[in-house]
């Protein structure tokens, strides 16, 4: 009789593990055979009470059906949560009123939205892509492109100095030096990156904001293919309706140097807060390649002429997705990302 009460005993401990492991059909079937199943454990212990006086009978007997009405019950719960779906296959409870796990897709920056928006327009064009260091010397971003060292734009203001006579580009028109002195003309290039200013920051200006470059040098190119491509630029990134303009201006680098502003995508050219009333929204700088730029880099001024314009993708972005400060571009809030 000592047996078959240990052996319930130990029936008992193994049956408690195995009801905490119900969580599935197959694994709440193998339950119901190994214990309660015609030849499980609990009708072998109920068979061998025949072995035994009525009095230690009544005493196992009571154990035994005892045990098999816990292990039944644990059973029909296990059944009835399986099929009314509160258990899923890990066993963790799973309750359906909770709301979804989120997966949020990635999206691409709106500074690198416009970029490609930008690329791909001047890529139809027949521009091909270049890239330059942003870590520059003195050279390439200033000497060679003609900035001289009276030039504000090499004051200390406005350029990150590293040692060694390294610094942190303040535009990508290094890329045009870089570009010439590794090729030959004709060239037509697009030169996309970012670009450093020691600026103080607010709403309108950043340490740092991207450009886009663009450079085209052959044989006879003239101020109307510049204008030429530069407008229909405006037309195809703003819409047809959209009116450009030339406005002259200076670059050390561009002569004669123009800058182009577009009619306000917001009021249409009557004058609003976008546009400080004026009508007219700036979105880059241009002109016809300076002769000792060319000179600089060993092409011959008398037979290669060629434009350059470079593009403030961060002005663009603002004005275009309607951001009004600048910080936020790079602030990279997924609530601000996620509306674009
Ligand atoms: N590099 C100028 C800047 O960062 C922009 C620029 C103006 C680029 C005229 C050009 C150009 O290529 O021709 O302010």
């Amino acid at each position: 009789m000592d047996d078959l009460l240990s052996r319930l005993d130990q029936l008992q401990k193994e049956a408690e593990a195995d009801s905490a492991r119900l969580s599935d059909a197959a694994l709440s079937e193998q339950f119901r055979i190994k214990y309660l199943g015609r030849k499980g454990a609990i009708p072998e212990i109920l068979e061998r009470l025949k072995e035994l006086s009525p009095e230690q009978k009544r005493e196992v007997g009571k154990r035994a059906n005892q045990l098999k009405a816990k292990l039944e019950q644990a059973y029909q719960q296990a059944s009835q949560r399986l099929s009314s779906g509160q258990v899923k296959a890990s066993g963790d409870f799973f309750d359906y009123t909770l709301p979804g796990r989120p997966y949020p897709l990635a999206k691409l920056h709106p500074l690198t939205v416009v970029t490609n928006q930008i690329v791909e327009i001047f890529y139809r064009l027949g521009f091909e892509l270049a890239t330059g260091p942003e870590i520059e010397t003195d050279y390439y971003n200033f000497e060679a492109l003609n900035i001289p060292a009276w030039h504000p734009a090499r004051d200390m203001q406005d350029t990150f100095y590293l040692d060694n006579n390294y610094l942190l580009r303040t535009h990508t028109s290094p890329v045009q030096i870089r570009t010439f002195e590794s090729k030959k003309p004709p060239l037509k290039i697009l030169a996309p990156g970012r670009v450093y200013r020691h600026e103080a920051i607010n709403v309108r200006s950043y340490s740092t904001f991207y450009q886009v470059e663009g450079f085209y040098v052959d044989r006879n190119v003239s101020l109307a293919d510049l204008k030429g491509t530069l407008f229909g630029f405006v037309k195809a990134f703003y819409g047809e309706k959209t009116k450009a303009r030339f406005r002259p201006s200076y670059f050390p680098f561009t002569e004669p140097s123009a800058e182009v502003d577009i009619s306000c995508i917001l009021c249409g050219g009557k004058g609003c807060s976008l546009c400080k009333q004026s009508g007219w929204l700036e979105i880059l700088g241009c002109g016809m390649i300076h002769p000792n730029v060319f000179r600089n880099v060993g092409y011959d001024p008398e037979k290669w002429s060629g434009y350059a314009f470079g593009l403030g993708v961060d002005r663009i972005a603002l004005q275009k997705l309607r951001i009004p400060d600048i910080r936020l571009l790079y602030e990279n809030d997924v609530k601000l990302l996620s509306q674009f």
